[in-house]
Order: C-alpha cells, then sequence, then structure tokens
C-alpha cells in the first residue's frame, strides 16, 4: 500500500496543483491528508473541491484551522492575521465546501494496525511535536508504530527504539529535494510531511511524502511552485500581506 500524504495546505491552489503535478506518474493508492486544508490562503473552496473529490480515497483528520475557518470554535488564541485570515475563509465558503469541513474528524485516525494520522500531536490535536519530549508525549498517546502528524510546518521525523527496557529516540530533520529513508522495523516512527501551502523551514518550496508500507519506504519531495502567483492572490483578495510575503521565504 502506498499513501500520499499530505498536510497543512491552507488553501494555497498553486502548491496543491505543483504537488499534484508532481505525484502524476507516481502510483499511491490513497491520499492521507493531516490537516489544515484551509486558512491563510485565497484558494479554500478550489482546495475543499479536490479534497472532496477523493471520495473514498481519502483518509483526512482536521486541523486547528479547518475547526477555526469552520466556526466551530473562535479564533481567540490566533494571532491577529491568522484571526482574520480565518473570518475571510468563513466568509468565502461556499455551503458544500463549509459542510465538508465541519464533517472532517478530530484524529488521531487509524489508517491501520501499524500507521495512524493526527493534526498536532496524538494525545492533543493543537500541541506542536518539535522536541523529543512532545514525541514522547506523542508515542505513548497510540500503539501505533508509524504516526504521521503535522500542523508544525516542518518535515521532521522521530524514531524511536526500544531495546532491553532502554529507549532511544532520535530526530531528524528533513531538508532537500528528495529524500528515501528506509523503515527499520524494530523501531517506532513519528512523521511529519512538512507543509503543502505554507513551509516554515525556510525553503519556500511545498513538501509531501509518500509512505510505502509494502517495501517500508518513505519518500519526502519538496516541490518548486508559483509562490509568487499565490501571493499576488492573497494581496487581491485583501487577505493580511504578510501572509503572501511569508512564501516566498518559506517561514
Ligand atoms: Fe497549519
Amino acid at each position: 500500500m502506498r499513501t500520499l500524504i499530505l498536510s497543512d495546505i491552507h488553501a494555497n491552489l498553486e502548491a496543491l496543483q505543483a504537488v499534484r503535478a508532481h505525484v502524476r506518474r507516481k502510483r499511491f493508492d490513497r491520499v492521507a491528508f493531516l490537516g489544515d486544508a484551509v486558512g491563510y490562503g485565497a484558494s479554500p473552496n478550489q482546495v475543499l473541491e479536490w479534497l472532496r473529490a477523493l471520495g473514498t480515497g481519502l483518509a483526512a483528520v482536521r486541523g486547528n484551522h479547518d475547526r477555526v475557518c469552520a466556526g466551530l470554535d473562535s479564533a481567540e488564541y490566533f494571532n491577529r492575521y491568522a484571526r482574520e485570515a480565518a473570518s475571510w475563509t468563513l466568509e468565502h465558503l461556499n455551503p458544500r465546501n463549509l459542510d465538508f469541513l465541519r464533517g472532517l474528524p478530530e484524529g488521531p485516525l487509524d489508517l491501520s494496525a501499524e500507521v495512524a494520522i493526527c493534526h498536532g500531536s496524538s494525545v492533543d490535536e493543537d500541541a506542536y511535536v518539535f522536541s523529543a519530549y512532545d514525541a514522547q508525549l506523542a508515542f505513548a498517546g497510540l500503539p501505533h508504530r508509524i504516526i504521521l502528524f503535522g500542523h508544525t510546518h516542518v518535515p521532521s521525523m522521530f524514531v524511536l527504539r526500544e531495546q532491553n527496557g532502554s529507549q532511544t529516540l532520535k530526530v531528524r530533520l528533513l531538508t532537500g529535494r528528495r529524500l528515501v529513508l528506509d523503515l527499520d522495523p524494530g523501531c517506532r516512527y513519528l512523521v511529519n510531511p512538512g507543509s503543502v501551502g505554507q513551509p516554515r523551514d525556510r525553503d519556500p518550496r511545498a513538501a509531501y511524502a509518500i509512505l510505502d508500507d509494502t517495501q517500508q519506504r518513505i519518500y519526502f519531495y519538496r516541490v518548486s511552485y508559483r509562490a509568487a502567483e499565490a501571493r499576488r492572490r492573497i494581496l487581491g483578495s485583501g487577505l493580511p500581506p504578510v501572509l503572501g510575503d511569508r512564501l516566498l521565504y518559506g517561514a
């Protein structure tokens, strides 16, 4: 089974289109979406329509921005720009897309006995997994060997090895245009594919991953896209300009 892993698209149609073009010749059996389809970007309806069209080929959880942009929660913990973007998004969503957004489940969600997906951490959809301590909590929250998560917008992987009653936890930041990692059957993994639509690791390229659980291998990719066009449409839509500017720097 090959799973295309997408996270944090954030209403960036140009980035999503570039990822779709990049995967066109790669085989995958399903899409796992780790949350934050909307918020920040100028194309919430187009992104949600694409996700909806995947039908049963999609396994998805909501993100914190999905929850707030759908009007299911207040934006009181958001910064000013995220708050403005959330109310803009709610105003612009059409009824079918709003229904779909409201129906996205809170994670974690099982993809199989071995693989689960969540937005932030397995124990809290709003928690960021940056540190080894965050990762320990996330591993302890689920029995799955492979946990796919998003929310930080930084491609990264935590590897937990348990041997003779002791644990070793390693963190790996994932950089570069293409990276292939073989999974060790004796380890557990927390894997963040990075963000499709708003990367924050100073690399402005869209990020995604493919998990091949038959081959026990994971592929990470970065794809250049028309960020200037995504920015231009953000500026033209009345969203805060900083949300367009940051796309140029991956920040
Ligand atoms: Fe996000």
